[in-house]
């Protein structure tokens, strides 16, 4: 695996130019090379499990649930019902180290026996110090010494409920848990991989000021910044996300300085993503060095344009300190957004750059989100919160089943510019260039429908797509003859990866010949053949 992970940083590396993974290629064993990983094919990054492509259609659960086990008992039977193949789940460190060095994996081997009973697997996210910018899952030993496990201070002189991120103990006796953890999940899971990737933290930063005013932190604070985190920067000058080099610009492109001096006003949200991130980094490697599981932080969203650090947390994995979480922890393998925000292409745009593999481990349920995030992304999987409340007839059961059936053409066809996203946002058309031809789209009127999919492209003048509600023309980008015809538009679906057609659409199912159209309401799947003439 750790190999494998430097493989894969090094191929980003080369073919991005950027990030600087550390990870040192260990020795494998055989077990360790068919461990869920994280893999390079072409332009993309895969999760192999069990040696094979997986793309993640999953739901995490509400906060709360997964800390009972007769509570998930009827769950489950519901998360199959929606088609999911992967659950992501809570394990706290207050439930699992709930007296200092001693650890209770009851809860987690209740959690590996309901999902393998069910055929799912599962992400683990890991509560320690964070969850959502407070300290609320430490265990009550944690939270109750202030003295030897001190807190963020927002306000100098008063402690929030908030573990600092400047404080070795407060690392060390959170790593040391994660790291139990992950020997238990290899003794329980190394060959079974029920578990594929764990979650670092969750939306971890700051709230309420946008810098940490505890003792350590003013004191770091008016240090210089550290030389890793300059080396980065100068080496990546030219890559780094405009969103914060804009900073380092403005300040002159120093390489030495203090934070205030080399990042000016942007000097607060990088001291706290580089001390977040490196807490984050050390957790994860210690439970890689138990047990080396793919993992990821995840991020609570800058809301609006402008919107100041500490009103949403600072120093998180939001897409524009991107380079100082790299810089910081190359143990994470990615940085994932939670988006609930409305504007979902531009939220899986902006965490796409840089070589950053997109994984959405919460969002709103939308279908149409999973279909553009496959399609456009390369998504290494997507996750509706709060996935036990969704009743069984809900529309990601369809999306879900029908993208389950396509998932074997998907993954053969990435990393090669063979697939893209269709997904209406406040357009009802728009023009798509790719795979050698031009897509005219068209969606549904605003109204209460939004047009969404997914186009494969299977092989010359073929494709795939899947979908509600778009209408496409296809016209041919290449020299060759003038106009582009339909030859033939079949719907049909897959059965264990074989196609079996139904209706040729033909007439008013395609527009006299003019246009491919999957009608709104659930998905459907339609294979289209091209041919040109003069
Ligand atoms: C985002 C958090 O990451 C989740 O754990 C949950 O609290 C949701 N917000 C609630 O909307």
């Amino acid at each position: 695996m750790r190999a494998t992970v430097t493989r894969l940083w090094l191929t980003v590396l080369m073919t991005a130019g950027l990030w600087v993974g550390s990870q040192i290629a260990g020795a494998q064993s055989d077990s360790s090379q068919s461990l869920p990983q994280l893999h390079k094919q072409g332009t993309a990054v895969q999760l192999l499990v069990d040696g094979r492509p997986f793309v993640i259609l999953g739901g995490e659960l509400h906060n709360s649930s997964a800390s009972s086990l007769a509570y998930m008992e009827p769950i489950w039977p519901r998360l199959v019902s929606l088609n999911l193949n992967t659950v992501l789940a809570t394990v706290s460190w207050e439930l699992l180290e709930p007296e200092e060095g001693r650890f209770d994996f009851a809860l987690v081997d209740g959690l590996l026996d309901g999902a393998r009973r069910h055929n799912l697997r599962l992400v683990l996210l890991w509560f320690g110090s964070w969850k959502n910018g407070v300290s609320s899952y430490v265990p009550g030993w944690v939270k109750q010494d202030v003295s030897r496990f001190p807190r963020m201070q927002p306000k100098a002189g008063d402690n929030a409920e908030v573990l600092t991120p400047l404080s070795d103990t407060n690392c060390t006796a959170d790593a040391r848990a994660l790291a139990a953890l992950m020997r238990h999940l290899k003794q329980v899971d190394g060959t079974r991989h029920t578990v594929l990737m764990v979650q670092v933290e969750n939306e971890v930063g700051l709230l309420g000021a946008s810098r940490d005013h505890s003792p350590p932190a003013d004191a770091a604070f008016g240090k210089d910044v550290p030389a890793d985190l300059m080396t980065y920067f100068q080496s990546h000058k030219g890559d780094l996300i405009p969103e914060f080099r804009k900073y380092w610009e403005a300040a002159g492109f120093r390489t030495t300085g203090t934070w205030t001096e080399v990042f000016g006003e942007g000097a607060d949200e990088a001291f706290m993503a580089w001390h977040m991130a490196r807490y984050l980094g050390r957790i994860a490697a210690a439970g890689k060095a138990e047990y080396p599981l793919p993992m990821y932080a995840n991020a609570w969203l800058v809301q609006y344009d402008g919107e100041p650090a500490g009103r949403y947390p600072s120093g998180g994995p939001v897409s524009k300190v991107l380079d100082i979480w790299r810089a910081a922890a190359p143990a994470i393998d990615f940085l994932a957004p939670d988006i609930y925000l409305p504007d979902f292409k531009a939220v899986c745009a902006s965490y796409t750059r840089s070589g950053n593999p997109l994984f959405i481990p919460e969002s709103s349920p939308g279908p149409e989100r999973a279909f553009y995030a496959v399609g456009q992304h390369e998504a290494l999987g997507f996750c509706p919160f709060a996935i036990d409340s969704l009743p069984p007839e809900h529309p990601l059961n369809d999306a879900y089943r029908l993208l389950a059936e396509l998932l074997p053409v998907i993954v053969q066809n990435q990393g090669a510019g063979r697939t893209c996203g269709l997904l209406q946002y406040k357009q009802d058309n728009e023009q798509i260039d790719f795979a050698g031809y031009r897509l005219e789209v068209s969606y549904p009127k605003e109204g209460k429908d939004t047009g969404y999919g997914l186009v494969i492209a299977t092989g010359r003048d073929e494709f795939l797509v899947a979908g509600s509600g778009v209408g496409i023309h296809f016209s041919a980008r290449t020299p060759g003859p003038r106009h582009t015809r339909i030859l033939q538009v079949d719907e049909g679906r897959f059965q264990d990866g074989k196609w079996i057609p139904g209706r040729r659409m033909n007439g008013d199912e395609d527009a006299g010949g003019w246009r491919l159209q999957l009608s709104a309401g659930a998905p459907g799947i339609q294979r289209i053949k091209l041919y040109r003439h003069d």
